[in-house]
């Protein structure tokens, strides 16, 4: 959890959303935060019925993604594959905020694209040492028991910041463990008598936090990351190791990020705190991802220490966050990520819900060493009927839309010769007259992909952003491509979700919400030059439920 400082500010600033005929601005407190917040949804929520129908027609909510029935998802949390199913938690709170209470909802799949929710795994023990939050961690298999290790937030609203800044850090590791290891669905988790297994941070550390572990086996021996960091230092991953999962042993950073003061800005304190480790081999080599940027670094790993090499990104947006891996029962590696909102706090608690999970990609090593990113193939099975058009030139003054191509759920898979154009690319959510479009495209001179959603919408909410980490509206991230290479698109349109592959190398993750229900138009750009189109595929794709995820709200009931 980021310190109020950070993500409510953050979040709230830029909002616009008036409390008492006052802008909430830096310095709000989690109390009134939170007051406010349950306020507004209380208001959603009694209309009861009516609000699930609401959400169950909400043209800015997916068909195709997974996320709880209403309220609030972030990170992903324990992936974990046992007796036939994915199992995947995600970060849960019934208030519309990312400074609410967290619980650990859990959803089954068989098929990593068809989800079923199964409600709450982890409540929050009151006087416990997660009495604030189950927050982020992992699953994993120890002695034939499923097994959820994850940090327990102790702050209380009124405490936090002036804790955190006397050094006292309001986390814990904590421990539970499958109730019927027999049940396939994994239905009901115990905490562990030994909560908290580990209190503190290694004696003598001014950790700016210690939360989000993540855990693999060496022999018989369990090693695990914390997320950590220390002001002047840098992000930090603490390595513990563990025979039995109840007592651990620290041992040392296992890595410590290199700090670029060029790309970072050293006075944030969020600077100095890496969230969300994930450490693994992939085809015997080591991997790091942070989450912040969605990172992910490659080096050597000699003595239990990390050594960086190089550093790129999974997904170059800033709307995915706090990646979370597993390795499946086919050795693949699997990779998941929140999706933020990019629409004010007020636009989010008057929607009912906000935050939604990826689409499950798979992460491969490429020739050059850099890391591959695609969607699982999976997500094939969605697809529905299709139209397809090849060769044709793309000119710089083309028709705006291709005719007969719409849709606000659909994959889109198009093939690109750029030829001497400049800049090529898709428009997607667009109106016929362009006066609401998104942009997807390459900037040849830059060897960028990027996103443009500055005429995305006409709704007012959707401009003045919740900031994270800079400008939301124009994103992009490097793609290479080689010469004479296309430039070759997986797009996944889902009402207000875009999720963006390119070449096999990198993704790009966004989100949209045009005011026109007829925002949905799709077509060609080239800028500066001719580019030729070598073929466009459109599949409209199948929902994975036929009410946008909103049944099963009951199991959801605190
Ligand atoms: C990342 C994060 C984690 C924390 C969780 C709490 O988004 O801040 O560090 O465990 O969210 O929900």
């Amino acid at each position: 959890m980021n310190k109020p400082m950070i993500k409510v500010s953050n979040e709230l600033t830029g909002s616009g959303w008036m409390t008492n005929g006052r802008k909430l601005r830096r310095g709000v407190t989690r109390r009134e935060f939170i007051a406010v917040a349950s306020a507004t949804l209380a208001s959603v929520a009694v209309r009861g019925q009516t609000s699930l129908n609401l959400l169950a027609s909400d043209r800015h909510r997916p068909r195709f993604h997974l996320m709880p029935p209403s309220a609030w998802l972030n990170d992903p949390n324990g992936p974990l594959y046992w007796k036939g199913h994915y199992h995947l938690f995600y970060q849960y709170s019934p208030v519309i905020s990312n400074t609410g209470t967290k619980y650990w909802a859990h959803a089954v799949s068989t098929d990593l694209v068809h989800w079923e929710n199964l409600g709450i795994a982890l409540v929050p023990t009151p006087m416990g040492a997660d009495k604030n939050g189950c927050w982020s961690g992992s699953a994993v298999i120890h002695n034939g028991v499923p097994t959820l290790v994850y940090t327990g937030g102790t702050w209380s609203a009124e405490s936090e910041r002036a804790e955190r800044e006397k050094g006292i850090i309001p986390e814990r590791q904590m421990v539970a463990v499958a109730a019927a290891p027999t049940d396939p669905y994994l239905r009901k988790w115990i905490k562990v008598p030994e909560n908290p297994v580990l209190t503190a941070p290694p004696t003598g550390m001014k950790a700016v936090g210690w939360r989000d572990p993540s855990l693999w086996k060496e022999g018989d021996t369990w090693y695990m990351v914390i997320g950590s960091g220390e002001v002047g230092k840098g992000g930090m991953m603490l390595l513990y190791t563990s025979t039995d999962l109840r007592k651990f042993t620290y041992q040392h950073p296992l890595a410590i990020a290199e700090l670029d003061p060029k790309s970072q800005d050293l006075s944030k304190p969020f600077t100095w705190m890496w969230e969300c480790p994930e450490f693994f081999f992939l085809d015997g080599k080591p991997v790091l991802l942070v989450a912040r940027g969605n990172e992910y670094l490659t080096g050597t790993y000699s003595e239990h220490r990390f050594q960086q090499e190089f550093k790129a990104q999974i997904d170059c947006g800033q709307v995915a966050y706090a990646q979370k891996t597993m390795e499946d029962q086919k050795g693949r590696r699997i990779w998941w990520a929140w999706l933020r909102e990019k629409r004010s706090a007020k636009a989010q608690v008057e929607a009912g819900w906000a935050g939604v999970m990826s689409l499950p990609r798979i992460l491969t090593f490429r020739k050059d060493g850099t890391l591959g990113v695609e969607p699982v193939p999976e997500l094939t099975a969605l697809r529905r009927e299709y139209k397809k058009i090849s060769n044709r030139s793309i000119e710089p003054n083309g028709p705006l839309l291709l005719k007969g191509f719409a849709s606000d759920c659909a994959e889109i898979a198009v093939e690109i010769d750029p030829g001497d154009a400049q800049e090529i690319g898709l428009h997607v959510r667009s109106t016929a007259d362009g006066s609401e479009q998104m942009l997807i495209g390459f900037n040849r001179e830059k060897q960028t992909l990027f996103s443009d959603t500055r005429n995305s919408s006409k709704d007012p909410e959707t401009r003045e952003l919740p900031r994270f980490f800079g400008n939301l509206s124009l994103q992009e991230g490097s793609l290479k491509l080689d010469k004479g290479e296309p430039l070759k698109l997986r797009v996944y349109v889902d009402a207000s979700v875009i999720e963006i592959f390119a070449n096999g190398k990198v993704s790009l993750s966004d989100r949209v919400y045009p005011s026109r229900a007829d925002s949905t138009g799709i077509g060609l750009f080239a800028k500066s030059g001719t580019a030729r189109l070598k073929s466009l595929t459109l599949w409209e794709m199948s929902p994975i439920s036929p009410d946008r995820m909103t049944s099963g709200a009951e199991l959801f009931q605190l």
